[in-house]
């Protein structure tokens, strides 16, 4: 990357600002449940410390609290969890600007301070020029390791790097990397699997991949609207109907551009999407009145065969409700036979990387993005902000 990185600063003696992406799903009672993005920045967090820092101060958002102090939001859960993690005390603050903050960073006995949701602030979203220059005033050098909020213009992700030296993390760098050379640089056969409920999300990636890609398998909701694009029966399955002309183009430009997209054969349907639904398998019609749930066993033999030559793989939404144990079958058979093919893996943030961890995958991939929207918009062929105001080597 030609953005400065952790590796060219010298941290002896500094106060770092580090906006981490510690937006983690919690549970009612605030247990984090999947504590990911935490692990994911550990080694950006260690390299700092173990480089003679004064002290590392870690600001992050949690959801859309929208400006307000809410409760659910606060960022104190992770700082235990951190602390379990790091085993070294972990200062919570309960605000992220202000005097009286700067002073107890300053008094802090504890090397790392984790300061409340900067979202409890309207000023965090509106990059508001002040709230960045507060967020500067605690520290001496700034470093961004949140790649899953990347793609946010904010106050803590660009706004602040007007004021200080600004560098990549660790992580950070290994998404841009990962992602950066799938897409510029891949080896080929170069596949990529769509999936997810709309079409909408997907175009921008659609449009700036398909040149580049040899074959495009697409399940999962968006692809009902494909098959109705395509003359189809869809019955009461998933259709985005002010869509219907742009699938069209897409399979015709395909067609122009003699690339492959690959379409279900089979489908997994249901007349209600409840747990017990009596389902049954149907062919690439379906039948009035149902709804098309999971891709079918001669469709995950069809995506397999296609996928077997690739040597780079990039996958975007599942291919059915994985969520639902009844209607995971397609996701996880293909993410099963993707994990054995020794192809480069790349794994898009949000659901996609939540059914992989549900499968146990994890470690069968070579990359899984901890940014959903943020590789999104990467893949979609975006300068990402938060990367694009680093300071430059
Ligand atoms: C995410 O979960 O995608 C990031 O943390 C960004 O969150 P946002 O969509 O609320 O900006």
């Amino acid at each position: 990357m030609a953005k400065l990185s952790v590796k060219d600063i010298d941290f002896k003696g500094k106060t770092v600002l580090m906006r981490a992406d510690f937006n983690v799903p919690q549970d009612a009672n605030l247990n984090i449940t999947d504590d990911t993005r935490i692990r994911a920045t550990l080694p950006t967090i260690k390299y700092i410390l173990e480089h003679g820092v004064e002290k590392l101060v870690l600001i992050s958002h949690l959801g859309r609290p929208d400006g307000k102090v809410v409760a659910k939001y606060s960022l104190k859960s992770v700082a235990v969890r951190l602390k379990e993690l790091l085993a070294q005390d972990v200062l919570f603050l309960n605000d992220c600007v202000g005097e009286k903050i700067k002073q107890e960073i300053d008094a802090a006995k504890e090397k790392v301070v984790l300061l409340e949701n900067l979202r409890f602030h309207a000023e965090e979203e509106a990059n508001d020029a002040n709230f960045a220059k507060q967020l500067a005033s605690l520290a001496d050098i700034f470093v961004n390791d949140a790649f899953g909020t990347a793609h946010r213009a904010h106050a803590s992700t660009e706004g602040v790097t007007h004021f200080l030296k600004s560098a990549a993390g660790f992580l950070l760098e290994k998404e841009i990397q990962y992602l950066g050379n799938a897409v510029q640089n891949p080896a080929k056969p170069f596949m990529l699997i769509l999936g997810g409920a709309k079409v909408s999300d997907k175009i921008g990636m659609i449009e700036n991949l398909l040149p580049k890609a040899d074959a495009i398998i697409v399940g999962g909701g968006m692809s009902y609207t494909f098959l109705k694009a395509q003359g189809k029966q869809i019955g009461n399955s998933k259709l985005e109907k002010d869509k219907l002309d742009l699938a069209k183009s897409i399979l015709e430009k395909a067609r122009g551009l003699k690339k492959e997209i690959v379409l279900p054969v089979d489908n997994l349907v249901v007349d209600n999407i409840d747990l017990n639904a009596k389902s049954e398998i149907v062919g690439e019609e379906i039948p009035e009145g149902k709804i098309g749930v999971d891709i079918g066993p001669k469709t995950i033999k069809l995506f397999e065969d296609k996928l077997k030559s690739a040597k780079t793989i990039v996958w975007n939404g599942p291919l059915g409700i994985f969520e639902m144990d009844a209607f995971s079958k397609g996701t996880r058979e293909v993410a099963q036979f993707v994990s054995t093919l020794g192809a480069v893996t790349i794994i898009g943030g949000g659901d996609t990387a939540a059914a992989i961890v549900k499968f146990k995958l994890e470690s069968k991939m070579t990359h899984i993005s901890t940014g959903g929207g943020a590789s999104l918009e990467y893949l979609e062929g975006k300068l990402l902000p938060g990367v694009t105001a680093l300071t430059d080597k």
